[in-house]
């Protein structure tokens, strides 16, 4: 989670307006065309591509994704490669500016996220549906065999120099096929290696720019999208629902203690009597600090430690056992959605 939540903070590269405004006037979105941003950020850019689409987007940073809800018709908050649910063949654009960055994939190897989001989410088209395709030049060669082999018309197209300089984007656009025969696909593949192999300079003079791409016009959706959904709960979206379901009383009082909450101590208590109780689950349910709003819950896990063992060769013996107990306390802050543990 660590590296995850490093990936999202330093992954955060909105694409540049000026490339946003060449995009956004080639593309011609039809009502009701389901557009997909799996790394949304603060969805700016898919907010203004979409127009008359539905708009759909993934973010891994809460506030992020929050900020996203405001934008478009539907925001997951989640890692993307793991935690949603998702329909395949369902839409008609996707568009993917991932991190720029290698992490450990599903069969344990190091791969480029770019490769790996692609992967994952080029299923999620319709047959025929456009993908507009944000990276840095040079990873081109990591996702030639993808690009070529599911996608047909195939372009490569390079961010203005005014906007190239930070990350060497370019554009790749294709749209969405089954499965295309090697033989086939030879000429595509080599057309986005050989484009890697380039020094900037010459990519740029050798890419056509962005405002030769051509004009294309999404089509509406056929069909309902029967799932889009995270794994994981947003305490942010759950908490209203709950409230508004008036279970939220009942969970709390559930988790206050049922009895020797009247005993008044007779010397104030120390720190270590508070964290006592506070494992113990006396102080359990919902309290407000310095204008934060806590959730706090404490519970003792037993476990068994084997301190001695001895046999004798015939399957007799004894082993000793000691019990271990673990005061571990969980604190939810409402504000900031996030779940801390203290043991
Ligand atoms: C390059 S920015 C793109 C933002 C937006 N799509 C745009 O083009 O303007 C990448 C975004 O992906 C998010 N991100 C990184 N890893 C992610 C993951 N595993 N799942 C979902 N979002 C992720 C980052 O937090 C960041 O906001």
């Amino acid at each position: 989670m660590a590296r995850l939540a490093s990936q999202a903070k330093a992954g955060f590269y909105p694409t540049p307006d000026k490339v946003c405004d060449l995009l956004s006037s080639k593309l011609e979105i039809e009502e009701g065309a389901r557009l997909l941003d799996p790394c949304c950020g603060k969805a700016k850019t898919l907010c203004r591509l979409g127009a008359d689409g539905v708009t759909y987007g993934i973010e891994l940073d809460h506030e992020r994704a929050q900020k996203s809800r405001t934008r478009l018709h539907k925001v997951i908050w989640g890692d993307a490669l793991t935690e949603v649910r998702i329909s395949p063949v369902s839409f008609n654009l996707l568009y993917l500016n991932p991190p720029y960055d290698t992490a450990l994939a599903a069969d344990g190897k190091e791969k480029r996220l770019e490769e790996q989001f692609l992967r994952k989410y080029m299923g999620n088209l319709v047959q025929d549906g456009y993908l507009l395709f944000v990276i840095p030049y040079y990873v081109l060669k990591h996702c030639a065999k993808p690009l070529s082999r599911y996608f047909r018309d195939v372009q490569v197209f390079s961010f203005p120099e005014s906007d190239f300089g930070g990350f060497k984007q370019c554009v790749v656009i294709g749209r969405k096929r089954k499965l295309i025969p090697k033989n086939e696909a030879q000429d595509t593949q080599e057309y986005l290696e050989k484009f890697a192999t380039l020094l900037p300079e010459f990519f740029l003079s050798a890419a056509p720019p962005l405002e030769e791409m051509p004009e294309i016009t999404v089509p509406a959706a056929q069909g309902p999208l029967k799932t889009f959904q995270g794994t994981k709960v947003d305490p942010l979206e759950a908490i209203p629902l709950i409230r508004k379901a008036g279970i939220m009383s009942t969970v709390l009082s559930e988790l206050a203690p049922r009895k020797n909450n009247h005993i008044r101590p007779l010397n104030p208590l120390e720190n270590g009597h508070m964290a006592l109780m506070l494992a113990g689950g006396y102080m359990n349910g919902a309290v407000q600090k310095d204008g934060r709003q806590l959730v706090i819950k404490g519970v003792v896990d037993k476990s068994e430690e084997i301190v001695k063992s001895s046999g004798d060769g015939t399957g007799k013996g004894t082993i000793t056992t000691r019990d271990q107990y673990k005061p571990t306390v969980k604190v939810i802050d409402l504000q900031v959605a996030e779940i801390f543990t203290i043991q």
